[in-house]
């Protein structure tokens, strides 16, 4: 099968596309024909060489997949070959979703929504798994709470914006002034130009705050927060900064997760949750992919084409 791995840890044009062995499903396994696989700042930080945990000799990156499954291996009593599936399996280990075959534990897949494309479905799981995970999961977003979304028309952000509303939270977002427009579409009650104002000159008496950018944001994040506010911080474990009593301060990882695939799935299917997708890419354009996206100004999500 075709795919596309790093050939050693460095720049865009270290990911090159090869003739691999396609892989066979074990117990409890699905193989999924990938239609398209989507992209993430992890996949451009592991390809740099940046692995969250250490990896086999050749690298292949890229968790996000929408596809088809192909066969299914002993065990398995929820899908069956033909199913429409995505997913985001294994992750933070080797995966290879840019590839046209993937290997995934059946539960960390989901029944793709049907009124997605597979283009849309691969621009989900990782990043509104990671807004679901930290919203929901760890921050216990409850109704009429403000939830402040840092980079809010990013891949999280914009699914985070999204999530947060349809949870009945006033959502204040803060982007650059021309995707303004987008994240008031998609739901927040406010939006901070980030380039003319301090987030924390104009907003105060927050309850959650995801933060997507870390360093010295995740810093000033803890002075809008109120008593029993919670700041969940995304880029890694060393953005967390030392929170003072009654407010939490956390990283959190997101992880493959079959239910919460569901949740977002249904959010989809009742008009609430829609992703959308800045760029559309073949599989052999992945280095261009993984260049536009380190740019660090998407809008929404980058998505390869596979099938
Ligand atoms: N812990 C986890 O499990 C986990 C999961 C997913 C992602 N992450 C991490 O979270 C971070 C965000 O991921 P992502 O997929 O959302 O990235 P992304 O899509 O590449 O984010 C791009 C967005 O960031 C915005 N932005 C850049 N600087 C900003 C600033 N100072 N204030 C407000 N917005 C700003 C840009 O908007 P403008 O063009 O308007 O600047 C752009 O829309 C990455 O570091 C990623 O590795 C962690």
């Amino acid at each position: 099968m075709r795919a596309v791995v790093v050939e050693q840890w460095g720049g865009p044009e270290n990911l090159v596309e090869r003739e691999v062995d396609r892989p066979e499903p074990g117990l409890n396994e699905v193989l999924v024909r990938v239609h398209a696989a989507g992209v993430n700042p992890v996949d451009w930080k592991t390809r740099a060489g940046g692995a969250l945990i250490e990896w086999g000799a050749v690298p292949a990156v890229g968790w996000d997949v929408s596809g088809t499954v192909e066969a299914v291996g002993p065990g398995v009593g929820i899908f069956r070959p033909g199913d429409e599936v995505f997913g985001m399996p294994l992750f933070p280990r080797q995966a290879g979703g840019y590839a046209e075959y993937v290997v995934a534990p059946a539960r960390h897949l989901a029944p793709k929504p049907a009124s997605l494309t597979h283009v849309e479905a691969a621009a989900l799981p990782l990043a509104a798994l990671t807004a679901w995970q930290a919203l929901v999961d760890a921050a216990d977003v409850r109704p009429g709470e403000r939830v402040l979304v840092h980079a809010a028309a990013g891949g999280v952000g914009h699914f985070a914006v999204q999530i947060a509303k349809a949870r009945g939270a006033y959502v204040i977002g803060t982007a650059s002034a021309a995707k303004h427009e987008l994240v008031r579409e998609l739901g927040a009650d406010e939006v901070i130009d980030y380039r003319e104002n301090r987030f924390e000159d104009v907003v105060s008496d927050v309850d959650v705050v995801l933060d997507g950018l870390g360093g010295e944001t995740a810093e000033r994040s803890l002075t809008v927060l109120r008593e029993g506010g919670r700041l969940i911080t995304l880029p890694g474990p060393d953005d967390v900064p030392a929170a003072p009593d009654g407010v939490l301060a956390a990283w959190v990882l997101v992880e493959p997760d079959h239910l919460g695939l569901r949740e977002i799935a249904a959010l989809v299917e009742q008009g609430r949750l829609k992703p959308v997708v800045d760029t559309v890419l073949p599989l052999a354009e992945a280095a261009k992919a993984h260049e536009i996206g380190e740019r660090g100004r998407t809008t929404g999500k980058i998505v390869l084409t596979v099938a």
